[in-house]
């Protein structure tokens, strides 16, 4: 890996058409959501679908860009991908064609990679392209790779691609990270699911995306396990079968959708919302003072403290599951501008996720980069509506919760970022009663 030179999101083409949000703040959100089905469980079933020749059906799947992008890039290797209904996809993978990930797939979507896994260990090659890193850190691919030649693969580097062969079967093996990686303990896992023997994969990721993944697979007839929270057992099978799984949904939309309701002071119920898989976060909103009542499937999110005392400052640290995600860092960072104090943020596993920041105190917001992984923000601070830009699609969604909660109208360029990973988002705040407007980027505003 020591020639492995990544490209930057600047070097790579737009992914779809830019877009404008133009939203009217300052009106409380108040209604009912239905949470989607989440983007880092879907993506990975869709990957670990090419690990048999049979057909699987993947039911409440987002409608989403990153979705749409792995649907494209699985038929462009030979997969047939067919979408009977929304949020339906069924994968069969019997007739690959071409064993070669493209540049193109990376550049839209660094979840591309976690073909390397499945193709490898199924048909004993692949080339596929370096992701690079983006606009949230330099994100390398470094520990996917160990991963694969812990497990008997030989893989060189060259002209930013990785060509990746298994002589013979992959092997199972004892996979150490040095740190935790989410994306590449589900490589680990897809790859050894058919490699020859027993892995022990470890420290694993604990996130629940990854036990949906582990369902999944035992689904298909593989021998996985999480014998330890931090471990995860391996013994391969020569083949799986196809299998039928629904998506669970997604903490991160649901995360977002809380502070949507606690920053405009509204009362929101998100529905076939993951209360268990939101501990750490939902932690710090209550701390914060958001009222927060979990159902069976329910959230329910009262923001009305935000008017009638307001809310507490409070320290918060992002960290692998079942931490606070690195994810909702953003979201919780517009929570903490609407708090009375100091709060200081601390951005464990991402580089440039805090740059985002800078755009928030465009809107009015008292915010000090103190570093790549620390921030001071003080409040309560009036956001006012202005131009900002997104640059990747938690902090796009974020810059709209800001939005949401200031006076005047706020222009936020970038809109489309936020389509890849949120399904539907604008429907689902206009039927909260917000007013956003979505356009094309140079196309003038109209009144809807
Ligand atoms: N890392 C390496 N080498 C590697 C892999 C990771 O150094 O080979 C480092 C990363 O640079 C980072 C840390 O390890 O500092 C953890 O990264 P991780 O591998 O866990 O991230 P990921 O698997 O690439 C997934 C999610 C991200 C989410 C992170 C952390 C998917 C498709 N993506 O990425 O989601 O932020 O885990 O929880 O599952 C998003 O949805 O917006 C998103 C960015």
């Amino acid at each position: 890996m020591a020639d492995a030179k990544p490209f930057y999101w600047e070097d790579r083409p737009e992914p779809v058409a830019p877009e404008v949000f133009t939203i009217e703040g300052g009106r409380p959100l108040s209604g009912t959501v239905p949470i989607s089905g989440a983007k880092n469980a879907a993506l990975k079933l869709m990957a670990a679908a090419t690990l048999t020749g049979e057909r699987c059906r993947f039911t409440n799947v987002p409608e989403i860009e990153d979705v749409r992008v792995m649907a494209e890039t699985l038929r462009d290797l030979g997969v047939v991908v067919d979408h009977p209904e929304p949020n339906v996809y069924e994968v069969a993978s019997g007739d690959v064609e071409w064993l070669f990930v493209p540049l193109e797939a990376a550049a839209k979507m660094r979840a591309s990679f976690m073909l390397l896994g499945p193709l490898l260990s199924r048909f004993g090659r692949v080339i596929i392209s370096n992701p690079g890193g983006d606009r949230i850190g330099r994100r390398p691919v470094d520990l996917h790779v160990d991963a694969m030649r812990a497990m008997g693969a030989q893989i060189d580097y060259r002209n930013g691609y990785f060509f990746a062969t298994a002589p013979g079967r992959l092997r199972g093996s004892e996979v150490r990270f040095p740190t935790v990686t989410v994306m590449g303990t589900e490589n680990a896992i897809l790859a050894a699911t058919l490699a020859e023997g027993h892995s022990v994969i470890r420290p694993a990721a604990r996130e629940p995306e990854t036990d949906d993944l582990i369902a999944f697979l035992r689904k298909m007839g593989a021998d996985v396990e999480r014998t330890y929270a931090d471990t995860i057992e391996v013994n391969g099978k020569r083949r799986l079968r196809g299998a039928e799984h629904a998506v669970i949904p997604d903490r991160i939309e649901a995360g977002t959708f809380v502070v949507a309701a606690a920053v405009t002071g509204g009362t929101v119920r998100l529905e076939r919302a993951p209360c268990d898989h939101l501990g750490a976060f939902l932690e710090i909103a209550e701390r914060v003072g958001v009222g927060i009542t979990c159902g069976t499937d329910t959230i329910d999110v009262d923001g009305t403290p935000l008017l009638d005392g307001g809310y507490r400052a409070a320290d918060v640290e992002t960290a692998p599951y079942p931490g606070l995600a690195t994810d909702l860092q953003p979201p919780t960072g517009v929570l903490l501008s609407q708090a009375t104090g100091t709060s200081n943020v601390h951005e464990t596993i991402f580089e440039d996720r805090l740059e985002w920041l800078g755009e928030l105190r465009k809107m009015g917001a008292d915010v000090r980069l103190i570093d790549e992984h620390h921030a001071a923000i003080a409040g309560p601070s009036r956001l006012s509506g202005a131009e900002v830009e997104i640059g990747d699609l938690r902090a796009g969604a974020s810059l709209m919760l800001a939005a949401l909660a200031a006076t005047g109208t706020t222009t936020i360029h970038g809109a489309h970022h936020v389509h890849r990973g949120y399904e539907n988002i604008q429907r689902k705040f206009q039927d909260l009663g917000a007013r956003i407007e979505r356009r094309a980027e140079g196309t003038p505003v109209t009144t809807s």
